[in-house]
C-alpha cells in the first residue's frame, strides 16, 4: 500500500516505507480473533485478559470489546528494547499485575512476537501461579523466535522480518497512535 498524504500527516511528515496492515484489515482480524477466543474459552469460567504494556494497549482495548465473555483485564509492564530496534535480551518486569492468576483462564495479549525473549521470560513466572490455562494472543508474529516455550494460540497476522510501527507499536516511543501497522523509511 503506498504512503498517502493522509498517512504522512499522521506520522508528522516522517515518511513511511509502506503500510503493512490497514486500519480496516486490523479491525476485521481483531473481530475474528475475538470470536475465536469467545469460542475457545469455556463459558462460566473465570477469564483474565492480561495485556503487556505498552505495545498491546490499542490491540487489547479493541480485542476485549470483541470477546463476549465476562472478564477481568489487567496489565504487565515489561521493558526489553530501550531506544533501539534490536531486542536487548534484558527483559525487566516493571509492574506485576494485581489480579490473581490462580485458577483462571489467562489470555496474555502481546503486540508482536519477535525474538520470543519476553514470552520465554514471562510464561514461567505466570505458570508458577497456577492459572487454569495460559494462552497467548499476539497481533503480529515474526516467526523468528528460537525455542519459544509456547506458541501463541491466536495470531492476528504473520509479520515480515522488518521493524514495524503503529497500532501500539513504537519506535523510540513514537508512532504508537498510528491506526495502521507500517514500516518506517530507514
Ligand atoms: P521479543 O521479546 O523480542 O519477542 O519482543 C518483545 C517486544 O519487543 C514486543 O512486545 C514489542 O514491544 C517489541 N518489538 C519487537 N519487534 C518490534 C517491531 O518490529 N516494532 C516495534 N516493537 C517491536
Ligand atoms: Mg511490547
Amino acid at each position: 500500500m503506498p504512503t498517502t498524504p493522509e498517512t504522512l500527516a499522521r506520522t508528522g511528515g516522517q515518511p513511511l516505507s509502506h503500510v503493512l496492515f490497514s486500519e480496516e484489515q486490523i479491525a476485521e482480524r481483531v473481530r475474528q480473533l475475538g470470536e475465536q477466543i469467545t469460542r475457545d474459552i469455556p463459558e462460566g469460567e473465570d477469564l483474565l485478559v492480561l495485556g503487556l504494556l505498552k505495545g498491546s494497549f490499542i490491540f487489547l482495548s479493541d480485542l476485549v470489546r470483541q470477546i463476549r465473555r465476562p472478564m477481568e483485564v489487567d496489565f504487565l509492564i515489561v521493558s526489553s528494547y530501550g531506544a533501539g530496534t534490536e531486542s536487548s535480551g534484558d527483559v525487566k518486569l516493571l509492574y506485576a499485575r494485581e489480579a490473581s492468576v490462580t485458577g483462571k483462564h489467562v489470555v496474555l495479549v502481546e503486540d508482536i512476537v519477535d525474538s520470543g525473549t519476553t514470552l520465554n521470560r514471562l510464561l514461567p513466572i505466570l505458570e508458577a501461579s497456577q492459572p487454569k490455562s495460559l494462552e497467548i494472543c499476539a497481533l503480529l508474529h515474526k516467526h523468528i523466535a528460537q525455542g519459544l516455550v509456547k506458541e501463541p494460540r491466536w495470531v492476528g497476522f504473520d509479520c515480515p522480518q522488518e521493524f514495524v510501527i503503529g497500532y501500539g507499536l513504537d519506535h523510540s516511543e513514537k508512532y504508537r497512535n498510528l491506526p495502521f501497522v507500517g514500516v518506517i523509511d530507514p
